[in-house]
């Protein structure tokens, strides 16, 4: 399984990137939003703490023409190769723009996932990741891990290329569980990320093998 980061902040990143190779970010509208700058700042910031790995940077446009001009758009005025991925919410229209951009040699990432057969739908009509929504799936009394579960099997058993993206997390338990799904990568945000890194028993432990080698490491 890999990991990405779901923040457009470039600190969080920065941060991420120093300690754990991730594979790369996912963005949102809401995330960029929150960081108070427009997309023609915010994108180049970002592209200078991952260099060249993975960026998914969601489409706003209603209907799949204006898509595939986005997605076009973004590859050009950002100087993006094969690390883009336009992330496309699953919409009638998102459908039809999914093989309009596959085809134009755009990577895609379907996203806004609630079931698993928007996934299948998606990956049928060429897209490279699917991005189901775990956390919000289990505010709406659903249960995410069992839609990512159907999915990375419907995956698997119909023999697509596609990968599953699973998003929308809030806690370590969540992530866990996921895992065992088979899921093939997961974009968290940088709490969750950090909350998966960390065990107060490793630093306990840690703690008290500093303490044991203090008089008995004497190489330098
Ligand atoms: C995926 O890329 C989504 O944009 C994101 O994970 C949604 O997460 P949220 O439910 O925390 O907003």
């Amino acid at each position: 399984m890999i990991y990405l980061a779901d923040t457009a902040n470039c600190d969080q990143i920065r941060d991420l990137i120093k300690y754990y190779p991730l594979e790369g970010v996912t963005t949102n509208p809401s995330l960029l939003a929150h960081e108070g700058k427009p997309l023609s700042k915010i994108i180049p910031e970002i592209l200078d703490c991952i260099g060249d790995k993975m960026i998914h940077i969601q489409t706003i446009s209603e209907n799949a023409e204006d898509i595939l001009k986005e997605a076009k758009l973004y590859r050009e005025v950002f100087g993006l190769k094969g690390n883009f991925y336009a992330k496309i919410p699953v919409t009638r229209e998102g459908y039809r723009a999914i093989s309009l951009v596959k085809d134009s040699g755009i990577n895609v990432t379907a996203t806004a996932i609630f079931t698993q057969q928007q996934a299948m739908m998606a990956a049928n009509a060429g897209a490279d990741f699917v991005a189901p929504y775990v956390n919000r799936l289990d505010n709406i009394v659903s249960h995410g891990i069992e839609v990512v579960a159907d999915i990375v099997k419907g995956i698997k058993m119909y023999g697509l290329p596609t990968r599953v993206l699973a998003a929308s997390f809030k806690n370590v338990d969540q992530v866990y569980r996921v895992s065992l799904t088979g899921c093939h990568s997961v974009t968290l945000s940088h709490e969750v990320f950090l909350a998966l890194m960390s065990h107060p028993m490793t630093d306990r432990g840690v703690q008290d093998f500093e303490k044991d080698a203090t008089d008995i490491y004497d190489i330098k």
